[in-house]
């Protein structure tokens, strides 16, 4: 367990994850306490809080103090605040959240991070899983680094939602296409530095890479498949195993996460406020 000025990091696997214990999330923060959950952030990737009461137009503060928020186009939001996506799971609407994935990186400038708040849990499963793609980087041999740090990746709206879904109502189907015009297809480096730490990591994921820009179709294809396996070492990974008033932080600049689609029948509701990064780049060692 080591100490902040005003928290304690119980440290949960050596890549990534730490359980912060000491913090109300409900109450108004000072700019010190969020230097140093920005800071925890950065040494763990993903922190935890246990225990919290805090109500989405709380979360959606939080989540602002850290920058700018997403409104994502297509899941459902708070009526009373936009910014805090629903993620509403059971029979008749299953997760999409089941494969690895980079939140939002179908942007020019992706989340810097996303703060996920557990509201309904089933009775067991239904975790999440998180991998530190800076710890997937350091572990390729360095020829491999290098090949990857000179490519860039098409990332693609269109790639990972279809109409399905929402094709059943004129809504629905305006919604999506409405979506799809307003994000055409980004390009990002396949390797990126993290703009704070410096570190590097792989920022390709399955859901919205579409492909390897300069690649042959079936070369792109091969490397992506071999990426995705990678990513999702255990070496790389921390689980949590939710419980009522959890909430987890993660830095999308250098993770990867996704949902444990074990729960149905029962029901599973998130909350989640994503918060704004910028663009990333790459920047080879002088
Ligand atoms: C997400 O993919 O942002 C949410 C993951 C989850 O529901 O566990």
């Amino acid at each position: 367990m080591t100490r902040s000025n005003s928290f304690q990091i119980e440290v949960l696997s050596p890549a990534i994850g730490a359980l912060v214990r000491g913090v109300n999330l409900a109450e108004p923060a000072s700019d010190d306490l969020i230097g140093e959950i920005r800071s925890a952030l950065l040494a763990h990737k993903v922190i935890f809080f246990e225990g919290q009461d805090f109500t989405p137009g709380q979360q959606r503060d939080f989540a602002a103090r850290f920058g700018d928020l997403h409104l994502h186009p297509l899941y459902d939001r708070n009526d009373a605040h936009p910014e805090i996506m629903i993620i509403d799971n059971h029979v008749d609407n299953p997760t999409d959240n089941n494969f690895w994935h980079t939140d939002v990186t179908f942007i020019e400038t992706p989340p810097m991070g996303s703060i996920l708040a557990a509201r309904t849990l089933p009775p067991t499963g239904g975790d999440t899983m998180w991998a530190s793609m800076s710890a997937a980087y350091d572990a390729l041999s360095a020829p491999m680094q290098r090949f990857l740090e000179g490519l860039e990746a098409i990332h693609d709206f269109a790639y990972a939602f279809t109409a399905q879904g929402l094709a059943g109502s004129q809504a629905g189907r305006e919604r999506y296409e409405k979506a799809v015009a307003e994000n055409p297809p980004v390009t990002h480096p396949v390797v990126r530095c993290h703009p704070e730490t410096g570190q590097r990591g792989i920022f390709v994921n399955s859901v919205f890479t579409r492909r390897i820009k300069g690649l042959r179709r079936e070369e792109s294809q091969a490397l992506m498949t071999f990426l995705n396996a990678h990513v999702q070492k255990p070496e790389f990974v921390v689980r949590w195993r939710w419980r009522s008033g959890d909430v987890a932080f993660w830095d999308n600049r250098n993770t990867q996460h996704r949902a444990v689609d074990d729960f149905l029948p029962h029901r599973r509701i998130m909350t989640r406020a994503t918060v704004l990064g910028d663009r990333p780049f790459f920047a080879p060692t002088a």
